[in-house]
């Protein structure tokens, strides 16, 4: 039995953490909540009885064996290490530690043994987008060698937390009774604070900040996770992170390449063997089949027609389940077990 932490735990990643928690009967002996002041107080009915949300500035981390931060970043840099300093493991979601040589950077069924080597008692859950594609890569590319991936992302406003959904579901509102002005352009501008441009009835082709070279944040987590959690700095990653209208679900169109050529039978029969993937040859899988589920959908499986030898699908999983919070408790059950 572990005390256990939810930093986060009033967030749209922290609640389901808690849910997640109760479904897999996690080991917990004291559940403790925080967030912000904002919240602090506020009482959450659990399976381990009524818990106060406590401040996370002013909550002594004392006590604490295993704490699941989902706060922002700002919160990981500052309170993961005070948290790791008084005897727990971290796991953290937030992007603060992913790259750091020692920090492993885990998602569960893939590359489990890493959680292991955490010298700074921190462990990084990786970015669901990368998770979601990571699942189908990872048996790929342990059987014939992952060489290049062109990977394009269809990622959902709750990506960017509760105020994502929010802006999405206020501008379709705003939108909705104009839909001739949508047909000819004459449409109205709702007014966006989440996202640089409208997401009501649209697509944003830039999901992230602009980095480096012309590539958004989330594209470059696409490119570093995913060298870091197959441990091989030669592959090629080719990212576009696109957000879309979905509320929940982040799907992945990619084309990958491995050092050897690859076909769709092969394929089918490492990911129907893989821990935490469902292929689906009958029906495609859309972020509405992902929402709620614990495995990541896998379909389109075809064969390359412009370079040969090579593999196209599509994988979809939900971001705050197997890409967030499912996926930290599942590093917390190795925790356990270790
Ligand atoms: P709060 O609800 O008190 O603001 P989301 O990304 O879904 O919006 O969730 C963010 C989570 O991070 C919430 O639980 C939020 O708590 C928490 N959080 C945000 N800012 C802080 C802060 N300064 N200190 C502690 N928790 C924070």
């Amino acid at each position: 039995m572990k005390n256990t932490a939810i930093v986060g735990a009033t967030g749209a990643v922290g609640r389901t953490m808690l849910s997640i928690l109760e479904e897999r009967d996690f080991p917990v002996a004291e559940l403790r909540l925080l967030a912000s002041s904002r919240t602090a107080g506020t009482k959450v009915e659990t399976r381990w009885g009524e818990v106060e949300v406590e401040d996370l500035a002013t909550a002594d981390p004392a006590g604490v064996e295993i704490a699941l931060f989902s706060a922002g970043g700002d919160r990981s840099k500052e309170y993961g290490p005070k948290f790791a300093g008084a005897g727990a493991v971290v796991i953290d979601n937030s992007s603060a530690f992913r790259m750091e040589p020692s920090v492993p950077l885990v998602v569960v069924d893939v590359n489990d043994a890493d959680a292991a080597n955490r010298p700074r008692g921190i462990i990084a859950n990786p970015n669901c987008t990368t998770m979601a594609i990571m699942m189908a890569a990872g048996p790929l590319h342990r059987a014939a060698g992952l060489r290049m991936m062109i990977a394009t992302s269809y990622q959902s406003v709750s990506g960017s937390g509760m105020k994502g959904i929010e802006e999405m579901l206020r501008q379709n509102d705003a939108l909705r009774p104009n839909a001739s002005g949508l047909q000819s352009g004459a449409w109205e501008d709702p007014g966006s604070e989440v996202y640089a441009r409208p997401i009501g009835f649209n697509v944003l082709p830039l999901a992230g900040t602009l980095k480096d070279e012309n590539y958004t944040d989330e594209e470059w987590k696409l490119v570093n996770e995913t060298r870091k959690i197959l441990g091989s700095d030669s592959i090629l990653v080719e990212p576009t992170c696109v957000r879309v209208p979905v509320v929940v679900s982040h799907g992945i169109a990619a084309t990958m390449w491995f050092d050897r050529a690859i076909g769709h039978d092969e394929v089918v029969g490492l990911l129907e063997e893989a821990p935490g993937v469902q292929v689906w040859e009958e029906t495609v899988p859309t972020p509405l089949d992902a929402t709620g589920a614990d495995d990541v959908l896998v379909g389109r499986i075809r064969e390359t027609v412009g370079e040969r030898g090579g593999i196209s699908l599509w994988a979809v999983g939900d971001n705050l389940r197997k890409g967030a919070a499912l996926n930290a408790v599942q590093i917390a059950e190795l925790v356990v077990t270790d």
